[in-house]
């Protein structure tokens, strides 16, 4: 059986230059260079291989206008008048058609199966002057064929069509997608949110996936397959609802909680962080020892999630505020007189901010000793129906602590994971929806995102040997740290405008892929390019619309500025705003 069969027709040129995996192939016509496209698949010959092909992908066209003047040195005399006498000959035009490939694979007979298969590896290099062939019709739909089927594993994701034949399958390895986190980039309004629905619709369906999506705008809660929380707003504080998700403040670290409370311009900033953190683990410690939790008791650290009454740390503090200790005479000032007045004032205004209430206004219920494990439980589990996906919604909170309370979940679930049993850790991928808005480059970042960013980092550092996985989606890749998006090893790449942000991704991907990474600007709506081991090959997608698509959609302007119009309610938008509430 043979893998390809081609005519005339399908003969672009002959191998000219070869540079590991860029290859230049010299065209014969101009007739011939008008069959090559960017991006299109060719095939390259192997030196004394018959059923062996390399595959390549055109990278760039090139017609270069030459003079042919080129006659080597001019040595003699005759020569000088030769080259005279040829004077209006050396203005006559010749072109040298160009066509630069990068390499991706190679196409072989399986021995055991003589079936066609197709592999990432390059074993051979083309020969100089080796056949070119360009894959169209018939040859590109068999190779294309072989992609699918081979790319149709039992762990593969079906993401949508190839561009460059709408009738192939292209498939992305969920193993390998998650395996070493991946990156979904593309300009707002490219089509990243509904890739992401498309890709949460397919894992619903495994029995036991385990997906966590960070929701900021609500656009994932309609989603029916899914559980959703909700990170509560100051109209639900006193609700007790299964879908409210409390974060109670004694889950934060004491870095978090510095972060949340402390000013670092602040002359007395050392004293307040000194005087915070003995008052806190004192009162860790009572609550252990109510508790009679004596291991616990021994290992417990300042970080460790104990609940404790910021009640009693604001009574001790203020004590100090207030202190007077014996003089000589008449008693004097204490040590910290006066220096915490600050401080009390921003604790105060934080833990009594309605905005803030899902931290310190938690019901009593979720304050017990047992309530974490209870928390976890509702983010991490998958065993239920519809738990295998889980939406937790943010848009609530307010944007000045967002870092530190993404950060603090994504800290929560990854050290939960951290402490499982080797055995009974199930994967997990954290998918980032917006992830500049809480994971912004290192530069100039307040202490808030900061926390995050390392908690974050920690994750795509360690997260593969834990099995927990990071998505990040992002509208702006020029503003989310390098350092987690680096660590991605697969990329989706939907339509980029921006220089910047072009840029950004273009460092991401494999140099000799230029010529593709150019096509960014120009990508249709859900159009993408993936790169990376989930992909057989770096190719141009077209991702494939959800069933069911998030609330995300454009806004269409002039035809909604076309129907008869009905009184707006400003004064209940003016209500909601008050009540932080749009319900
Ligand atoms: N694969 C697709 N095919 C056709 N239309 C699509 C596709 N994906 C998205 N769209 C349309 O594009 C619009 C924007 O999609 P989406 O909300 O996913 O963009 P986004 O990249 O997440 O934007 P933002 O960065 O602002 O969140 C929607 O109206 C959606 O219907
Ligand atoms: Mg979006």
């Amino acid at each position: 059986m043979s893998i390809f069969i081609f005519d005339k027709s399908h003969s672009l040129g002959r191998v000219r230059a070869v540079d590991t995996r860029r290859v230049d192939v010299q065209v014969n016509s101009d007739e011939d260079l008008r069959k090559a496209r960017v991006g299109q698949l060719v095939a390259l010959a192997l030196p004394g291989v018959i059923e062996e092909w390399l595959i390549g992908i055109i990278d760039k066209v090139i017609k270069t206008p030459v003079l042919d003047n080129d006659r080597g040195e001019l040595n003699t005399e005759q020569d000088y008048e030769a080259e005279e006498a040829d004077t209006f000959m050396l203005s006559r035009e010749s072109v040298l058609n160009t066509v630069r490939l990068t390499l991706v694979g190679t196409v072989g007979l399986c021995s055991e199966k003589s079936e066609p298969q197709f592999s990432r590896s390059l074993i051979q290099v083309p020969e100089i002057d080796g056949e070119c062939y360009i894959l169209r019709d018939a040859q590109l739909q068999s190779f294309m064929n072989l992609l699918s089927s081979e790319g149709k594993t039992e762990h593969s994701l079906e993401i949508g069509k190839y561009t460059i034949d709408e009738s192939a399958t292209a498939y992305l390895d969920g193993n390998k997608l998650f395996q070493r986190h991946a990156s979904l980039l593309g300009s707002t309004g490219s089509g990243k949110s509904s890739a992401v629905a498309s890709i949460l619709e397919q894992a619903a369906k495994l029995p036991s996936s385990n997906l966590i999506v960070f929701d900021l705008h609500g656009e994932y809660r309609a989603l029916s397959y899914a559980r959703h929380l909700r990170v509560p707003g100051p109209e639900e504080l006193g609700k007790s609802d299964d879908s409210l998700l409390f974060l109670p403040y004694w889950l934060l670290n004491a870095e978090e909680l510095q972060a949340m409370f402390i000013d670092r311009s602040e002359f007395s900033a050392h004293n307040q962080v000194m005087a915070f953190q003995d008052a806190v683990i004192v009162e860790k410690k009572k609550t252990l020892e109510s508790l009679d939790k004596r291991e616990v008791l021994n290992a417990f650290t300042l970080d460790s999630p104990i609940p404790f009454s910021i009640e009693d740390v604001i009574c001790e503090l203020r004590h100090l505020n207030e202190e007077m200790v014996p003089g000589k005479t008449k008693d004097k000032q204490g040590p910290f007189h006066g220096k915490f007045s600050r401080l009390l004032v921003r604790i105060n205004s934080k833990i009594s901010d309605k905005r803030y209430g899902f931290l310190f206004q938690a019901p009593d219920s979720k304050n017990q000793y047992d309530s974490m494990a209870q928390i976890m439980q509702r983010i991490m589990d998958y065993s239920q129906a519809n738990a295998q996906i889980k939406v937790i919604d943010f848009s609530e909170v307010p944007s000045d602590i967002l870092p530190i309370i993404i950060g603090l979940v994504a800290r929560l679930l990854y050290q939960v994971q951290f402490w499982t049993d080797r055995d009974k850790r199930k994967p997990m991928a954290l998918i980032c929806d917006e992830a500049h808005l809480y994971l912004p480059k290192k530069d100039g970042k307040n202490p808030a995102e900061q926390r995050a960013i390392e908690n974050f980092e920690k994750i795509a550092k360690e997260g593969r040997k834990y099995g927990v996985a990071l998505l990040v989606v992002s509208q702006r890749p020029s503003d989310v740290s390098t350092t987690i998006l680096s660590q991605c090893n697969n990329v989706i790449a939907l339509r980029l405008t921006n220089g910047d942000d072009q840029a950004t991704v273009k460092k991401l991907m494999p140099e000799s892929l230029e010529g593709l990474m150019d096509t960014l600007p120009i990508l249709d709506i859900g159009e993408a390019l993936v790169v990376g081991d989930a992909v057989l090959l770096p190719s141009r997608m077209r991702i494939s619309p959800p069933s069911e698509k998030p609330l995300s959609a454009t806004i269409d302007f002039w035809d909604e500025w076309s129907i008869p119009p009905v009184a707006p309610d400003i004064a209940k938008a003016v209500e909601n705003m008050r009540r932080q509430n749009r319900r």
